[in-house]
């Protein structure tokens, strides 16, 4: 079944309206126009420009679809859309096209802005009037908010008194939030309560690129869709399971950034727990935006907590010191632009988390993140029990001669969401010899070469979406709140027992993070998954 017939199938059944139920592939959003807040910054050159072209060169965008970019310095929009050329070609997705280009960034205009003035969003205002009244706009609006999190509340408020944050009759105004969303759960409050005061929770969209990502939204497909797994989806069948999301690169010049926010902030409290909602969810009655956030809402209440006290049992955190990543000798984070000498900032974490809830109950999730590890791997493995009796084990006489000794190993299901994109179950198989040696191989599935397409980037699907008025894969303020609710025990915790300045760096650039890491699972009588 298509995409198109899903949605059929769905809107006959049950008179869904398809916009709502995420099945909407293929459809176009209302003309509108896109205002990206922090134009000229990293996310927006070598992220949301790249996809919008790749939209537009796929002809998945509206008719009319403007750009307004929007920021402090004094530009203008010849020099934006010769910058942003540069950026397609470098960062794009496709294959450069010039006339594509030109078509696309015909619409796309530079606005100088000032958010601290009174009348600072005046210029803005303008140019949208012109659209909206010259040029087919419709007055839909969605507000991209690519800044830093100090701005975003001033930057709502603004957009409420410049009358931009309800929508006329029949129009729409979206915001789109980037993270990182607050510090901790009383500053995600505030801004949340601050973003209210000018725009309903219907029109707030909270990015996590890991949400966008075509594997994170197969693991629903994979889970919902297939009958044999989910029946063993749960504590009887799993013994744990770990979440992965690893990076060889180091903070890219981040510094300043990284250094407030750390592994935990930057990684787990967004897309690793968005990971974990996913993989531990119980199944959505349907494919509404908020059956599914329901769900994943539940599951993130479940999780149990880690008071303060106890962090340090829970959890490890780590600092790169200096090592070799990819051949090259690397320097430690100490040594990044922009960090302190003696800085306390983890860029490594591992936690165990547990679920209290009947599916999970005993069946530990395993967590680790962090920069300058031995590759770049984002995924999940099930580990499932071992069988409950090996006839196979023992040193007695069978038909198949002595059977081996040693005892079989479990199955493992792997889901990769980056890179290698796919899914590996791993199963037992008889060595084909006269003797019964028993060996895991794997059973594989690529996403290149059974679907031998590309899939598209997270941010093409996420920015379609927010023109299209979904909502399923953004984080809703609860998702967010409850997330945060788990991170901020053990910041507090963290904060309350400091690493001692010697004990970082404490993992060498290019390794698996530090000893502890291994120990938190060998305490359990496990190990992380080499990878
Ligand atoms: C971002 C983090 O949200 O995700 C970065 O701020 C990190 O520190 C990035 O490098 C990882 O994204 P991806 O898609 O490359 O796994």
């Amino acid at each position: 079944m298509n995409a198109m017939d899903a949605e059929q199938l769905v809107s006959d059944k049950t008179h869904v309206n398809p916009f709502e139920t995420g099945l909407h592939q293929g459809r176009i959003p209302s003309p509108c126009t896109l205002v990206i807040f922090g134009a000229t910054g990293d996310l927006a050159r070598k992220k949301l420009i790249p996809a919008l072209y790749a939209l537009s060169l796929e002809g998945q965008l509206p008719m009319p679809f403007h750009v307004i970019a929007t920021g402090r310095s004094a530009s203008d929009s010849t020099s934006y859309r010769d910058q942003m050329r540069e950026n397609v070609i470098q960062y794009g997705r496709l294959p450069f096209n010039q006339e594509a280009w030109d078509n696309f960034a015909r619409n796309v205009e530079y606005v100088t802005i000032d958010v601290v003035s009174d009348n600072g969003l005046q210029p803005l205002v303008e140019v949208l009037d012109d659209i909206d009244t010259n040029k087919g706009g419709h007055h839909n609006h969605v507000f991209y908010l690519s800044v830093p999190p100090s701005a975003m509340g001033p930057l709502s408020r603004r957009l409420k008194e410049a009358g931009l944050s309800t929508p006329r009759q029949g129009s729409f105004s979206r915001l789109v939030v980037e993270k990182p969303f607050g510090r901790n759960l009383e500053t995600a409050r505030e801004l949340n309560s601050t973003l209210h005061e000018a725009f309903a929770e219907e029109q707030i969209y909270r990015i996590d690129h890991y949400l966008g990502k075509e594997t994170v939204q197969n693991m629903m497909v994979f889970r919902f869709a297939n009958g044999i797994f989910e029946p063993l989806w749960n504590r009887q069948y799993i013994d744990h399971v770990q979440i992965t999301v690893t990076e060889s690169i180091g903070i890219e010049g981040r510094g300043e950034y990284y250094e407030e926010s750390g592994a935990l902030r930057d990684m787990v409290q967004s897309h690793v727990m968005q990971l974990l909602a996913i993989t531990a969810m119980e199944a959505p009655t349907n494919f509404r935006a908020e059956t599914i956030r329901d769900e994943k809402v539940k599951l993130l209440r479940s999780v149990r907590p880690i008071h303060p006290d106890d962090a340090l049992q829970h959890t490890v955190r780590g600092q790169y010191g200096r090592g070799w990543v990819n051949g090259q000798e690397v320097m430690g984070y100490r040594e990044e632009h922009g960090v302190p000498k003696g800085s306390l900032r983890e860029t490594f974490v591992a936690a165990r988390v547990d679920i209290d809830n009947w599916r999970w109950e005993g069946t530990p999730f395993y967590l680790r993140s962090g920069k300058r590890l031995g590759k770049r791997v984002s995924e999940i493995a099930i580990q499932f029990r071992r069988v409950p009796h090996s006839p196979f084990v023992g040193n007695i006489a069978s038909p198949f001669g002595t059977l081996p000794d040693s005892g079989i190993e479990p199955n493992l299901l792997v889901i990769r969401i980056q890179p290698e994109e796919g899914i590996s179950l791993k199963f037992s198989a008889k060595v084909p010899v006269q003797s019964m040696e028993i060996r895991g191989v794997n059973m594989d599935f690529h996403y290149g070469s059974s679907f031998l397409r590309q899939s598209p980037e997270a941010y093409e699907r996420l920015l379609l979406d927010a023109m299209l008025g979904d909502t399923t894969l953004f984080a809703r303020v609860d998702e967010v709140e409850e997330a945060w609710r788990f991170c901020t025990a053990i910041l507090d915790g963290w904060r309350s027992h400091p690493p001692v300045e010697s004990q970082f760096p404490n993992y060498e650039a290019g390794t698996w993070g530090p000893k502890d890491a291994d120990l938190l699972l060998q305490r359990d009588g496990r190990a992380w998954r080499r990878l």
